[in-house]
């Protein structure tokens, strides 16, 4: 897979031993097996260039986790401790744009006959997905946000790169554009129910299996889906937020504040809510791919698994 055609030089350490310990901690891979199913659907072998696609596809999402774990404080990723916090924050940011860079030194490796189509999606996704990191943090300091203006927010911050995945893979086996384009909205749909899937889990999981602290979305005052749908749904939105905007000083009173929280999101019905949101983006994602005029059932069995996920 991927991790054949990704290596780090040796020294410095300092630079490149995070980035080693971020491969080697695993993650789902979701997007390169995204690309490289679609690859799949029109070439029997993964080539060389398709991986190499792949690869820098994941390198990007590693680059993105590192500095996001900075932007949200937050201290475990894939049951481990974060770069900021295993090392120190100059160290993540450092890291974090090597990270960066090693991703386009992979894209730049796809054929000759896709490069600049290949650059253009990946520079243009990349800008997309910093647009959506700073939306996701100005949305925290505001009192309530719509729900379409969560959508766009995380169109960007996550579907986009769900989305670049699936169509790299159909650039690089040479698909006819407008396939490309039918690919790249079923990965933004998929992309969509990944990431509700994702807010629902950051209140709902089991932190051993998810990997990441439980309930950090509540204690950075995020406007996840959950709360969005809260705050729409609520007859008193007032008294939602005087408790989701509570101060803690222990960590006695943020275990408090999580369960008061979340049992407004239950009295409120909006586990429920989320699960049928995710249902709906997929059965859109599935949608988008429908007169493709190929098999699509590798395309079923991938979002099938993605909507199920538990970490
Ligand atoms: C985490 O992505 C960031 C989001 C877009 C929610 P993943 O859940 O794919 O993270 P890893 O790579 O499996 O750890
Ligand atoms: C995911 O946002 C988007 C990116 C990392 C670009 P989150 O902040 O929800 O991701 P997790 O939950 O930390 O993985
Ligand atoms: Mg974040
Ligand atoms: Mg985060
Ligand atoms: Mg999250």
């Amino acid at each position: 897979m991927i991790e054949d055609v990704i290596k780090f030089p040796a020294e410095p350490a300092g630079l490149y031993d995070p980035l080693r310990y971020m491969m080697d901690i695993g993650g789902k891979r979701i997007r390169p097996t995204l690309c490289l199913t679609v690859h799949g659907l029109y070439c029997k072998e993964p080539s060389r260039e398709v991986l190499e696609a792949a690869a820098g596809i994941e390198l990007f999402h590693t680059f993105s986790l590192i500095h996001d774990d900075i932007m949200d404080r937050s201290p475990l990723r894939r049951g481990v401790p974060t770069v900021w916090t295993k090392w120190d924050e100059t160290t993540a940011i450092l890291s974090g744009d090597q990270m960066l860079i090693e991703a386009y030194m992979h894209i730049a490796k796809v054929p000759a006959a896709c490069l600049e189509k290949a650059l253009d999606l990946f520079s243009k996704t990349a800008s997309e997905v910093c647009e959506g990191q700073q939306y996701d943090m100005d949305f925290e300091s505001l009192d309530s946000v719509p729900m379409a203006g969560y959508e766009k927010m995380i169109g960007l911050k996550t579907a986009v790169l769900i989305a670049c995945a699936a169509k790299m893979g159909a650039l690089v086996a040479g698909a006819p554009e407008a396939e490309c384009e039918a690919l790249y909205r079923y990965g933004y749909e998929l992309g969509m129910a990944f990431q509700v899937a994702d807010d629902l889990l950051d209140a709902y999981g089991d932190e051993k299996v998810f990997g990441k602290p439980i309930g950090g979305d509540i204690l950075n005052e995020k406007k996840s889906w959950l709360t969005v749908r809260a705050l729409e749904k609520s007859d008193d939105p007032e008294a939602f937020l005087a408790v989701f905007k509570r101060k803690c000083a222990s960590a006695e009173e943020e275990k408090d504040k999580i369960a008061r929280v979340k049992a407004r999101y239950d009295g409120l019905g909006v586990p429920e809510d989320a699960r049928a949101e995710i249902g709906r983006f997929s059965r859109n994602a599935l949608k988008a791919v429908e007169g493709l005029g190929r098999d699509t059932s590798p395309l079923k069995e991938f979002a099938d698994k993605l909507i199920g996920r538990v970490r």
